[in-house]
């Protein structure tokens, strides 16, 4: 058993709504993966509904779009093909999964009006977000697109309405998961309890709460059981949940997932024993979920093989799978890397600009960073044409 105090930079009444979910449980405990849904999307105090700036250098993090905005540019170049290959069709869905600040979906919609009139007759741009708080932003940014966009929840959407590209920009690592410890040569699941004596956080290990973990490992055929006594890992199940409902709602074309993560069998590797929870507090990562409640950022990485195995059982295939950094290059970030050097700067600010502008570009492909993102691209009821090109980002250069 370890129990947490709760630190300064804690929101008493996220605390207090814990507590008592804790209180009115079964047993009077919570899985961990509960415990991270409503620290980060409890309606009202969980952190994505709380603060406004979470994303981009005021914040605690940042992703992609935050840096240029040739990272929606490019990926509008790789959702034009799509629309190609699946022979121009009349009307065109990019659903955009977890939009966050809407940066991705404003560059996107930036470049395709100016750049491609057709397409832009065809296209609509659909956002399923979680966050009231996110979607209000998200909102306020796409004004200027209002005609082309819409905000919808999974229900809005008929199975095999979507004819088009599911895509997603870190909302999977963003997913609760389930926290798991072997303890006496066997995996067991973390629970939150609170201590009698303080009502302090603590932590329990017991069996698991859902067979479905059993049979996860069983699939990605690992035999955790077997695994050195503390070793501590997590499961994505929300994850598998959400393969069913994209492939359920997609009749034909693409699912794409960019994400932080590993195959599995580097993520459960027996030297990775402390799992990958990560949070994030004003650019500061650590792995306390305990500390700065409803302040921080927390995420887990992804398991792109349960990706693709899960995927194959609800009709997803895989299409391939690459690193960020080639992704971009492929679709031409090289190109307009190269393009910095032939810029003619006339003063110290101009220049100060195209090096920062340099820094960004580099950094969606730096291999120690963003560059090593995954880039997972599955499709449905595509009729594999030996005449259809391979998807450009998927190209080896
Ligand atoms: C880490 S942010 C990434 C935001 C954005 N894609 C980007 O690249 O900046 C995760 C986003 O996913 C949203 N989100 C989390 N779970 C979700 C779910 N189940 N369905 C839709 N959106 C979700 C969050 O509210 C947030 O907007």
């Amino acid at each position: 058993m370890t129990s947490f105090n709760m630190d300064n930079n804690h929101n008493q009444e996220l605390y207090q709504v814990i507590s008592d979910r804790i209180t009115n449980s079964p047993q009077n405990r919570i899985t961990f993966a509960e415990y991270m849904d409503l620290v980060l999307y409890h309606p009202q105090q969980g952190y994505y509904a709380r603060k406004s700036t979470q994303i981009g250098a005021q914040g605690d993090f940042f992703t992609s779009p935050h840096l240029a905005q040739d990272f929606g540019q490019l990926l509008a170049k790789q959702f034009f093909q799509m629309w190609e290959i699946l022979g121009k069709p009349n009307s065109f869905q990019l659903v955009e999964m977890g939009a966050g600040q809407g940066i991705i979906a404003a560059d996107i919609l930036t470049y395709w009006q100016q750049e491609e009139p057709e397409f832009w007759q065809v296209l609509e741009y659909i956002i399923i977000e979680k966050s009231p708080q996110m979607q209000v932003q998200q909102q306020k940014l796409l004004q200027p697109f209002c005609q082309k966009t819409q905000w919808l929840d999974w229900q809005d959407i008929l199975d095999n309405q979507i004819t088009g590209c599911c895509f997603s920009n870190e909302l999977v690592d963003a997913f609760p998961v389930h926290q798991l410890i072997v303890k006496d040569g066997k995996i067991q699941e973390i629970y939150l309890t609170l201590s009698p004596e303080n009502n302090n956080f603590i932590e329990i290990a017991d069996m698991v709460s859902t067979s479905d973990i059993l049979d996860y490992f069983q699939t990605l055929e690992i035999n955790i059981n077997s695994y050195p006594e503390g070793y501590r890992t997590e499961v994505n199940l929300a994850a598998l949940d959400w393969l069913k409902t994209v492939s359920n709602k997609l009749k034909s074309g693409y699912l794409l997932t960019i994400d932080y993560g590993y195959s599995a069998t580097r993520y459960y590797h027996p030297n990775r024993s402390q799992g990958t929870l990560q949070c994030y507090y004003k650019h500061q990562y650590h792995n306390n979920p305990y500390l700065n409640l409803g302040n921080q950022d927390m995420t887990a990485h992804v398991n792109f093989t349960a990706l693709e195995i899960t995927g194959k059982s609800f009709d997803l295939q895989t299409v391939g799978f690459t690193q960020q950094g080639l992704f971009l290059m492929v679709l031409g970030l090289g190109e307009r890397i190269a393009n910095i050097s032939q810029i003619e700067v006339q003063n110290a600010q101009q220049m100060q600009k195209v090096l920062q502008r340099r820094q960004a570009l580099h950094q969606l492909i730096d291999p120690t960073g963003l560059g090593n993102f995954g880039v997972l691209i599955q499709s449905k009821g595509l009729t594999q044409s030996p005449q259809n090109p391979p998807l450009i980002g998927l190209t080896v250069p």
